[in-house]
């Protein structure tokens, strides 16, 4: 090997990579929750971020570890399939290495920790299938609560009510039904945030906001009830890819010259007054002239619109986008009952509202400042998925450590079946997931033995399948009654993220890094602690 590769082996390797990926987890243990605290994130150039969110708190921390990189991983997973669950995936990943790490100490060969984990795994998924409650995707109150569930873990300050419901109607608008199964695209959610006012004032807008301003001063700013037309073509005259030579020998060539481009604008311009459209988006750039133009005519227009706003702006207005003004045809003009200009602080941004069902709105949030509602973004996006996931599998668990509970119950006496030293690594795989009502109850201040001596009680009847931790009472309850609900989907991607990672880090027993493989000392740096955290600062307050 060249010089300078540090290279670390068999339970070294395994251990500093446990102990690293343990300390990650660690991180964001104390932000599970509804009583999680947030995080304050700060880059390099001082610029800070203020979370709960876990995705985002394992995305901005500049990770080196090549196995706490991994636990990045499972946040990233879990928030691009499913985007919510991030900290209890990483949370539960965590435990299951520290399981692991207290088998190996056992002897127990990592293949069998291995395959116990994939095991209860699959147990597991099963037991959840099994014991989830199927919803109706019109059950409003229902959709309501599991947006709620996910927004109360959020620092949105008493706004959680008007942003469920907010995300409830968004997704509701643009959900589709085919043979019975529903589809709902939360890319068809433009969810928009300009700082300013208060988060309750942020608003659903049957329509699509474009953050851009009416192209010319003299048109008008406001069209009640028009046709709008949407295209993708320069309103402008076509310069010429090679030098051409134009012999002009009278100043009337000129002129005239000068006329028939006038000419062509008109003729474009008038093809779309044509269709009767008293509004105008396009991809392309407008010739300032063909501008003065609409303008005498009367049309709001809005150039140079992104290729996404104008897909959206086709499916919320029920219009089609045309390659030229000829193709503008009637019937590809969609409907709006309001286009305006809107000012918001120095920015001028056009809503196009009210369309007729359409298929594609818009979430302007506002806030008190930048952080809040960048956080109320985040909030937000976390509770358009579940709600998403919610209409498109039918199907909700209990929330607040109940389905972990009732998992790690089920396990326990699975892993009974199991026998052999496979048995081991089952228990550890229900050990594991008792971490997560213990975190929910440890960050509301909750004694968590003795919530854990109270739930494993509960859980013994079947009729307390739903019962996880009231963070009010600090007693346990049931959050079925108490409306804390998940999407399964949620609850499944957790466990099919942290076992993924966790079994690929558990076969690795070789570590070989090669000098310039970044800053990072390696897994084995000092006290496996990431490279790249600020030392203690990640700590405060935990
Ligand atoms: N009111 C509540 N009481 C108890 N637990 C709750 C409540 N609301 C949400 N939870 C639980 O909090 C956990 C989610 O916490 P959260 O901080 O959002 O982490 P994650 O990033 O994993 O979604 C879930 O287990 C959820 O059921
Ligand atoms: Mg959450």
């Amino acid at each position: 090997m060249r010089e300078g590769t540090s290279r670390s082996r068999g339970r070294d390797a395994q251990r500093s990579n446990i102990m690293a990926a343990k300390v990650l987890a660690e991180v964001v243990r104390s932000t599970i929750g509804p009583r999680g605290m947030d995080k304050m994130l700060v880059m390099g150039i001082g610029d800070i971020t203020i979370t709960n969110d876990g995705a985002t708190i394992m995305k901005e921390m500049d990770v080196q570890n090549p196995a706490a990189k991994m636990l990045v991983e499972v946040a990233k997973t879990q928030d691009s399939e499913v985007g919510d669950g991030t900290t209890t995936a990483v949370v539960l990943a965590g435990e299951l290495l520290a399981g692991a790490e207290s088998l190996l100490d056992r002897d127990v060969h990592p293949n069998v920790i291995i395959d116990g984990y994939r095991d209860a795994a699959e147990k597991a998924q099963e037991i959840l299938e099994k014991i989830a409650v199927s919803i109706k995707p019109d059950d409003q109150e229902q959709l309501k609560q599991i947006a709620l569930t996910s927004l109360n873990t959020k620092g949105i300050f008493g706004s959680q009510t008007h942003f469920a419901k907010l995300a409830v109607d968004a997704i509701r608008q643009v959900m589709e039904k085919h043979d019975g199964k529903v589809t709902a695209d939360i890319d068809l959610v433009k969810v928009m945030k300009k700082h300013g006012r208060s988060l309750d004032e942020t608003e659903l807008v049957n329509g699509i906001i474009i953050d851009k301003e009416v192209a010319h001063s003299e048109m008008p700013k406001t069209v009640t009830g028009g046709g709008i037309a949407l295209l993708n073509a320069k309103l402008e005259i076509e310069k010429t890819e090679i030098d051409a030579k134009i012999n002009i020998n009278k100043p009337e060539d000129m002129y005239l010259f000068i006329q028939e481009e006038e000419n062509m604008l008109k003729e474009m311009v008038e093809e779309v007054a044509k269709t009767g459209a008293k509004v105008l988006f396009t991809e392309k750039g407008v010739d300032d002239q063909a501008l003065s133009i609409l303008a005498k005519k009367g049309i709001l227009t809005v150039k140079n619109v992104s290729s996404g706003d104008m897909e959206k702006l086709a499916k919320a207005t029920g219009g089609a986008v045309v390659g030229t003004t000829r193709d503008l045809a009637k019937a590809s003009l969609g409907q709006a009952k309001l286009v305006e200009e809107v000012k918001i602080g120095d920015d001028k941004l056009v809503y196009v509202r009210e369309c007729k069902n359409p298929k594609a709105v818009t979430i302007m949030i506002r806030g008190g400042s930048e952080h809040v509602v960048d956080e109320a973004e985040r909030s937000l996006h976390d509770a358009l998925c579940v709600v998403r996931n919610a209409v498109e599998d039918g199907k909700v668990v209990g929330g607040g450590g109940a389905p972990e509970a009732e998992l790690a119950k089920r396990l326990k006496d699975y892993a009974v079946k199991v026998g052999g030293r496979e048995q081991l690594a089952v228990a550890a795989f229900a050990e594991a997931l008792e971490a997560i009502p213990v975190a929910i109850a440890h960050n509301a201040g909750i004694d968590p033995i003795d919530i854990m001596v109270e739930l494993r009680a509960k859980h013994h009847s079947p009729q307390n399948l739903w019962y996880g931790v009231n963070v009010s009472t600090g007693k346990t309850a049931d959050m079925w009654k108490m409306n804390i609900v998940e999407p399964l989907r949620v609850k499944k991607q957790v466990i099919k993220s942290a076992v993924e990672a966790v079994t690929m880090l558990l076969r690795v027993d070789d570590v070989i890094a090669s000098k310039g493989t970044g800053e990072g000392k390696g897994p084995s740096g000092p006290s496996g602690m990431p490279p790249g955290m600020p030392p203690g600062g990640m700590y405060g307050g935990m």
